[in-house]
């Protein structure tokens, strides 16, 4: 896809295995690492060599797999000083001791000695060993230093065991790596994304709504994540997962919707409404569920109009909000940013193939009181980007 931006193309990947029972999920996150256009070399330890194969780290990887110190004498120096970034998934708690006590007995142990950049680690054990206050101390020293934690994910546990210490999830631990090669040129900013659809409703089982799926919004939340700011994603019904780090607040309705803006926003410098607000509700909503008794005439009213009551206060934040139109109807989102006193204003025309609702694309057109730029069709990750680049320009 033109104007495609991937943090990860020709990133060159030096991916720690070490002996966990999550080194199975390291084929897929290999795989996806790889579908993002980097290049990954593996070191494993002797002991994940019980858990996952050379030969399949090789065949996903399709690079050569390093583990033997004393094999390839200058791996520990050439590997390191070869990469963009480390990341080590799973990392066991034998593996965090040695890293934090600079115990080097080991290519993988030596390489990290070795490394100069950033280093990104999933730690994955056993509840009890995570909460040992000797692995904590290891945790935090290298915590302190600048490596950046992953996980672990609470759940049941390949001992059987409910608890903490399950590696986080292959998406997040790309995320991670994404936010760590990712210059922070939003790290003072905080956030508020309101995002997907909300719910009007007439009775207990029944509501009006629309086709947003949440994914422009969600986008938004973690572009913006990676990108350093702090980030409270506001979010109507959807099926996507909750963004890791970000502040989340589950909404239904219009009305929810508001309060929680209201709420949050005195601590943000910026709001991005994508949320596709229910313009109506139901005047009235009924406390059962309303019979099947013929003709049912629904007499609707508007909802709040809640980036227009925020544009309207006296410390209001930068903001950003969309145009959902039904054709190329960029006049009316010009009216839009000027009416409704917006900042900047994302035009997307949801009537055009690959744009708006429930797809993984859009094409929209940037609209300020400075400048249009129209943008071709972009998957909703470097939309996020794109619009989060011009806040950027016009708070500069
Ligand atoms: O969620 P997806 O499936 O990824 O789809 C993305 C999207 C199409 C929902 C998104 O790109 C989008 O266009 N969102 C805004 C939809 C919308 O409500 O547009 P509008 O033109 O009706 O509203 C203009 C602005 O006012 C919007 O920023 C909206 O959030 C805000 N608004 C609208 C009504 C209302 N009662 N309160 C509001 O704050």
């Amino acid at each position: 896809m033109k104007n495609e931006r991937k943090v990860l193309r020709n990133k060159s990947i030096l991916l720690g295995i070490t002996g966990g029972v999550s080194a199975y999920k390291s084929i897929d996150l290999i795989r996806r690492l790889r579908e993002e256009g980097a290049l990954v070399t593996v070191i494993m330890t002797e002991a994940a060599k019980h858990f996952v194969t050379p030969l399949s780290l090789e065949v996903a990887s399709q690079n050569k797999v390093f583990s033997d110190l004393y094999a390839d004498t200058m791996a520990h120096i050439s590997l390191p000083a070869g990469a963009d970034i480390m990341v080590v998934a799973p990392a066991t708690a034998n593996t965090i001791g040695k890293f934090a006590h600079g115990i080097a007995d080991n290519l993988l142990s030596l390489s990290f000695l070795s490394f100069k950049g950033k280093v990104v680690m999933a730690p994955a054990m056993n509840w009890r060993m995570y909460e040992n206050p000797v692995f904590r101390k290891n945790l935090d020293t290298l915590l302190n230093l600048g490596v950046i934690q992953v996980g672990p994910e609470k759940g049941s546990l390949a001992c059987g065991e409910e608890g903490i210490g399950r590696m986080a999830e292959v998406p997040d631990i790309i995320e991670a790596t994404k936010g760590a090669l990712t210059i922070n040129d939003l790290a003072d900013e905080n956030i508020l994304v309101t995002a997907g659809p909300t719910r009007e409703y007439l009775d207990p089982v029944r509501f009006l709504s629309n086709r947003s799926s949440g994914k422009m919004g969600y986008a938004l939340a973690r572009a913006a994540l990676r990108r350093g700011a702090q980030v409270t994603l506001i979010s109507g019904p959807s099926s996507l997962p909750q963004p890791k780090g970000v502040k989340f607040i589950p909404v239904d309705a219009a009305g929810d919707m508001h309060s929680a803006v209201n709420r949050e926003l005195v601590s943000s410098t910026i709001l991005i409404m994508s949320a596709a607000v229910s313009d109506f509700m139901p005047a009235e909503k009924s406390g059962e569920k309303i019979d099947k008794t013929g003709k049912l005439f629904l007499k609707l009213t508007a909802t709040p109009d809640i980036l227009s009551a925020v544009a309207k206060k006296k410390n209001r934040p930068f903001i950003v909000g969309f145009a959902a139109e039904t054709g190329r109807k960029l006049e009316k989102a010009r009216k839009k940013l000027k009416h409704k006193n917006m900042d900047l204003i994302v035009f997307n025309d949801v009537t055009e193939a690959g744009s708006g609702f429930d797809v993984e694309t859009n094409k929209v057109v940037l609209i300020d009181k400075k400048k249009e730029s129209e943008l071709p069709l972009l998957n909703k990750d470097d939309v996020a980007d794109a619009i989060l680049d011009r806040i950027v320009e016009l708070r500069a």
